[in-house]
């Protein structure tokens, strides 16, 4: 059977490969909310443009209603003879209300059809993805606050660094996963005009009005260049590229989860809503979720790749290779959704073990700094010598085996005179992190106020 829709000058119907090959049915289904609305707002167009009489754009839309009604309701019959979403939509119209139906397609083309569909389509997406993202920043500020003086050991290299407070580790994330919000909000906002109208490249000599168009699907313009409005996939290439660096963002905290909750280093108890037992192991708690979450970039860096090769090199203007745009696109926003989702879950319901993290932060002389620190501003000295002198009480503790604040006065001034027993006052852990009161610090009241401030941000959005 030759193609209904184009098969009039074709003599036979497609292979069976090549049918294969050439569907999109498959993963464009998705694509039928946006589809059928555009075909709405064209109808609509047509008729006001006098291009169609009124009677017919009432018929098609009204066709086009209850081919959504049949589809939502898992009723329609999906074609792969008919190749895409577009024309098995237009076919089922045409059994509903008959030969109106064949006008629906004056002054557009599947091109800028397809790229209508897939502007709404992501932009639905992102205003998805936002709504997540805003609930995780939610989470993790709230989380913040809660544990704006809960010690814990800062890192670099993974070895113990300088004290920090968890709700300060908390707040990277959201300054790094509010970027990611803000990459999306300006994607939006570019991928947010309307190439309908163009039709199949040049665009059309029938007398239509894209304003119109634009406005009833909720763009801010009409795209200006026809050729480009049907062969631009920088939208979602950008979109991807957003997705990418958050869900690599997303994997850093993930695999800090999955480290933390390890019985080596307990800082974190997971609730079991995130976690899986072992089938083997009785004692295992496993951080599936966490894991999962630290796996996504594979796929969603993925996506972007697969979409930049395909665009790479194709010239002006629709070619069938674009059609290899959907399918791992859906995939990874889809899939940053639900790392967005489970993450805000995890963060939620993760419980930090004061104690441990208390005491892993008063390891590995982590105050060695604020040591070094006091000498420069109580002795004046100059930090290198200060620097200098603090390794060699460090060597004396780790001799030892005891804590800078366990050395006695006495054994420190032996090392240096000008030392007083003021400086007990800065060994602590608390005092370590209490006195990092410079912009962005670690203190405790810095992290309060920065946790309160994201809250009241992240309220009305
Ligand atoms: N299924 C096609 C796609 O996803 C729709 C556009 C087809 N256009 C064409 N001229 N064959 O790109």
């Amino acid at each position: 059977m030759t193609n209904k829709m184009w098969g009039g000058r074709f003599a036979q119907g497609p292979s069976a490969i090549m049918a294969e090959i050439n569907a999109s049915i498959d993963f464009d289904k998705r694509l039928y909310a946006q589809d059928i609305a555009g075909s709405k707002a064209h109808a609509a167009m047509l008729a006001k443009q006098g291009i169609i009489t009124k009677a017919d754009a009432t018929a098609i839309r009204k066709g086009l209603d209850e081919v959504k009604a049949e589809i939502d309701a898992g009723k329609f019959k999906f074609s792969a003879a008919l190749e895409d979403i577009h024309m098995n939509v237009e076919s089922r119209l045409k059994e509903l209300i008959g030969e109106p139906a064949g006008r629906l397609h004056t002054a557009r083309s599947r091109n800028d059809q397809v790229i209508t569909d897939l502007r709404l389509f992501t932009r639905d997406a992102i205003d998805q993805l936002d709504a997540g993202l805003v609930d995780l920043l939610r989470a993790l500020a709230e989380k913040a606050e809660a544990h704006a003086a809960t010690i814990m050991p800062g890192f670099t290299h993974l070895q113990s660094a300088q004290p920090i407070t968890f709700g300060h580790h908390m707040l990277a994330y959201v300054e790094m996963l509010s970027r990611d919000w803000g990459r999306f909000a300006d994607a939006r906002k570019r991928l947010n005009e309307n190439p309908l109208g163009s039709a199949a490249l040049a665009g059309t000599s029938f007398p239509i009005d894209r304003a119109m168009t634009t406005k009833e699907l909720g763009f801010k313009s009409a795209m200006r260049n026809s050729l480009d409005a049907v062969s631009a996939r920088d939208f979602l290439l950008e979109t991807l590229a957003a997705a990418s660096i958050c869900a690599i963002h997303l994997s850093r905290l993930a695999e800090e989860i999955v480290i933390w909750s390890s019985a080596q280093f307990r800082f974190v108890k997971l609730s079991d809503k995130f976690t899986t037992g072992s089938s083997i192991m009785p004692q295992k708690r496993n951080p599936d979720a966490a894991e999962l979450v630290r796996a996504k970039p594979g796929r969603i860096l993925g996506a972007f790749m697969a979409l930049a090769v395909v665009m790479k090199g194709l010239p002006m203007a629709y070619a069938k290779d674009m059609q290899e745009d959907k399918q791992q696109a859906f995939d990874a926003l889809d899939n940053l959704a639900l790392a967005i989702a489970a993450m805000a879950g995890m963060v939620r319901d993760l419980e930090p073990n004061k104690d441990i993290l208390r005491a892993a932060a008063n390891s590995g002389y982590a105050t060695a700094t604020d040591l070094a620190d006091w000498l420069v501003q109580n002795v004046k000295m100059p930090f290198r010598e200060a620097h200098h002198v603090t390794g060699r009480i460090v060597a004396l503790a780790e001799k030892k085996s005891c804590l800078l604040s366990d050395l006695s006065l006495e054994e420190m001034q032996a090392i240096h005179s000008g030392i007083t027993k003021a400086v007990f006052k800065v060994l602590t852990v608390e005092a370590s992190v209490a006195s990092r009161l410079s912009l962005g610090g670690t203190a405790p009241s810095n992290v309060r106020r920065e946790s309160k401030r994201w809250k009241k941000f992240l309220k009305g959005k």
